[in-house]
């Protein structure tokens, strides 16, 4: 459980908090590349850690990040020209580049000095492994840019997705860091032991503190007396890294969705306090990368596929308003939960909760020693900073070189030594 005050402090995320603060020294995905595909192209309106902002593609293909609204009369500039290196606003025509400089005022008289003045909210973008990047924090604390392994993956073994979350990203996140809820939720297979989630539901948990987090273990025992053991990365603040190259059925063949080797991700990016956006990236180790068709059927196999989503946002059609589209006589009979769609499962409960989850009311147990570390870390960084502290992990260099793992083991084989050499990124 949390107190009350440790549980407002690591959820509310806008400037000025503590938690608001400490996402303002990490860099953070906004937007994905694709969402900008042209030049000069229609701006983007980006919510971010409580901020409303405006994402276009400048002339130079670079992309600018600036206030929603005009610092003149503060009309919505998403209703303005993209245009020569920079956003004009609709209403009077002052003119801003992507770095937050006014470069036209025409309702002014010429060479008026109001225009050396006036400046928009800009933050810097950084564009990699398909996610415009940005950084929202004092200039002088401002790190390299990221350089996560899957981000220096080559384009045709990495895929990137997002999707809308109605709730607070931690309550999201412990989701993911969650290894156990998997062996419930989401069991598609009631009575079968070939899966191996069954055949131990309450895999024994490791957790390892490092530079950029820490990573933890999940051994389940399996049947035959060999361990099903899963690496995790938790990479501060707000991701993890799994790897998935074991099936979840023994013996399924290559249609399951499990069948080709990868690595895996999300990060969970806070809109506001009550709303996220949960980036999956998923890259294929293989070096011939996804087989064709492949990306979609994984994508709709987690229940974000395109038919997944309401047209034109990134909202699951399957959510709280209508009970994920819960379906009893399927849960009654064939998988935990009665939801279509590995993701949705996981919504379904974290939406369920409510906007913010009251932790203050939780009885936690051994299978949530990783949540556990995870927010004594965040409550001592978020300490770190407002005490004039640097954030940890911050700079690449703590986390540049991982790559999780997982493997069946023979029950002598130590993780430690099996693991020692995969543990390191590839790329
Ligand atoms: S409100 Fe934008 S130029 Fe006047
Ligand atoms: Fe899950």
């Amino acid at each position: 459980m949390l107190k009350h005050e440790d549980n407002e402090r690591v959820t509310r995320v806008s400037k000025g908090t503590p938690m608001g603060d400490l996402f303002r020294r990490y860099w953070q995905p906004a937007i994905l590349s694709g969402e900008l595909p042209e030049k000069d192209g229609p701006p983007v309106r980006v919510r971010l850690l409580g901020e409303n902002l405006l994402a276009f593609r400048d002339t130079d293909g670079e992309v600018g990040l600036v206030d929603a609204l005009c610092p003149h009369r503060r009309a919505a500039m998403f209703f303005g020209r993209n245009e020569e290196c920079g956003i004009r606003c609709a209403y009077h025509g002052w003119k801003f580049d992507r770095h937050g400089n006014c470069t036209d005022m025409p309702s002014e008289p010429v060479g008026t000095p109001l225009q050396a003045k006036v400046k928009i909210k800009a933050y810097p973008t950084v564009e990699k492994g398909g996610v415009v990047w940005t950084y929202m924090g004092p200039k002088e604390q401002q790190p390299a840019p990221p350089d996560y392994e899957w981000l220096r993956a080559p384009a045709k073994n990495r895929f990137v997705s997002k999707t809308w979350e109605d709730c607070n990203w931690l309550q999201a996140m412990e989701g993911g860091l969650d290894t156990a809820h998997s062996s419930f939720v989401h069991n598609e297979f009631i009575g079968n032991s070939n899966s191996l989630r069954n055949q131990d539901r309450s895999p024994s948990i490791e957790v390892e503190r490092t530079d950029y987090g820490y990573y933890y273990v999940s051994t389940r025992r399996l049947l035959d007396g060999s361990n099903f053991v899963r690496l995790y990365h938790y990479v501060m603040p707000n991701q993890q890294m799994r790897s998935g190259t074991v099936k979840f059925l023994k013996g399924a063949g290559d249609e399951d969705p499990h069948a080709v080797p990868k690595i895996d991700g999300h990060l969970w990016v806070p809109v506001d306090d009550e709303h996220t956006f949960v980036y999956n990236w998923t890259c294929a180790v293989g070096d011939e990368g996804f087989p064709e068709g492949y990306v979609d059927r994984w994508e709709s196999f987690m229940g974000r596929g395109k038919e997944d989503l309401i047209p034109g946002t990134y909202q699951l059609k399957r959510n709280l308003s209508n009970d994920y589209m819960i379906d009893r006589e399927l849960q009654r009979t064939k998988t935990y939960s009665g939801i279509k769609g590995l993701n949705t499962q996981d919504y379904a409960l974290q939406e369920g909760m409510g906007p913010i989850v009251d932790r203050s009311e939780e009885f936690l147990g051994t299978s949530d020693r990783a949540i556990v570390a995870m927010r004594r870390m965040l409550i001592e960084a978020t300490k770190t900073v407002e005490n004039g502290g640097r954030a940890p992990a911050a700079e690449p260099e703590a986390y540049r070189t991982i790559r999780p793992v997982d493997r069946i083991l023979p029950g002598d084989v130590a993780w430690k030594d099996a693991f020692k050499s995969e543990m390191v990124a590839r790329w």
